[in-house]
């Protein structure tokens, strides 16, 4: 028992605290805030929207929609966006050669909403060969193996055809070992030093993904393979401190762990030990459960999606990538 504690009961009523709203809001410890969200969305090489039967509300965004959502993001006042591409799929290859393209969908995008938005929000990329692959996986792939050194190579150009493009943030999400220093290095050696690096550091192999992988049409492409030999087992813990020490002492500004809800020991243990800028992924999967179970009438929407993102910043993140950023700002501002 806490030193302070007057004694059991009746001495002490735990209650009387929570006896009023006012007093609830009094002494809350956490709080969460539209600028904890970063928000992220799909483009498509098209005019308009396409649906995304496994990610209910969350349209891939076609070249003249993607500009006027982040026109929106920023009248909301969320700080940050994360861009994924739907990649033709003609433009899937083995080498997964769409990724350097400087003229890529998403630098294309990049450069159309940082000329329409400038610096009033962040924009970060997703550094990993999953959406030009015709395999599916992060990285380049021999003899039925996904390459740790070859694929670095190609994400550092990834990472540099990005920033040249505007991007803010590059957040490698593809788990080569490596990658971070290596991605650090190019940067500096071609003039962003002040790009940041948002590294996906305790990124586990999840079932939790499937969604985003419709969304990106990557699901087809993995055709049922994984991606375990280089996403972190779920039954690890250590390990995933393990993995952000490395990337922290290659240079990341921010570490992430993904997904967000069933990993919430991760977010608190990397916190507790590294006292660095944290993010949770809340991942498609927990957003499309969250979205079944209000459609189905079992749950409410905006109670349970609120309690989630406060748990998340409970077990001590400091921002929350989510699908319901915009929806959740809407609910913030209303309070
Ligand atoms: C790509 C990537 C994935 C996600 C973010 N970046 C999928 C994967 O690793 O298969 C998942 C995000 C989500 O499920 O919302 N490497």
């Amino acid at each position: 028992m806490s030193k302070f504690a007057r004694g059991p009961y009746p001495a002490t009523r735990m209650r009387r605290v929570r006896n009023h709203a006012w007093s609830r809001r009094l002494v809350r410890e956490n709080q969460l805030s539209t600028a904890d969200l970063i928000w992220p969305l799909f483009v498509f090489d098209g005019p308009g929207r396409q649906g995304v039967a496994s990610l209910p509300g969350v349209d891939r965004l076609g070249t003249d929609q993607i500009v006027g959502e982040v026109v929106r993001a920023c009248e909301l006042g969320i700080p940050a966006i994360a861009i994924f591409p739907a990649t033709n799929p003609e433009l899937k290859t083995e080498d997964a050669a769409e990724a350097i393209n400087p003229d890529n969908l998403v630098c294309r995008t990049v450069r159309a909403v940082k000329q329409e938005v400038g610096d009033q929000i962040g924009i970060i990329c997703d550094v990993a060969l999953d959406p030009y692959s015709s395999h599916g996986q992060d990285g380049l792939v021999r003899n039925g193996r996904v390459l740790n050194d070859e694929t670095i190579e190609v994400l550092c150009q990834q990472a540099l055809v990005q920033s040249e493009a505007g991007c803010d943030i590059i957040a490698p999400s593809d788990m080569m070992d490596g990658r971070i220093g290596a991605i650090r290095k190019a940067l500096d050696e071609s003039g962003k030093q002040d790009v940041q690096i948002m590294s996906y550091a305790a990124k586990y192999a999840s079932a939790f993904y499937g969604p985003f992988r419709d969304a990106v049409g990557s699901a087809t492409n993995l055709g049922g393979a994984g991606k375990t030999t280089y996403q972190q087992d779920p039954a690890q813990s250590d390990e995933a401190l393990h993995e952000v020490e490395l990337d922290l002492a290659e240079g990341a500004d921010s570490v992430m762990i993904k997904p967000g809800m069933p990993y919430l020991d991760i977010v608190q243990r990397v916190k507790e030990t590294f006292r660095v800028p944290t993010f949770v992924y809340q991942v498609s999967g927990e957003y499309a459960m969250l979205c079944a179970a209000d459609q189905a009438g079992m749950l409410d929407r905006r109670s349970t999606v609120l309690e989630s993102l406060i748990s998340m910043k409970r077990a001590g993140a400091d921002g929350i990538l989510t699908y319901f950023a915009a929806e959740a700002a809407g609910w913030l501002s209303e309070q």
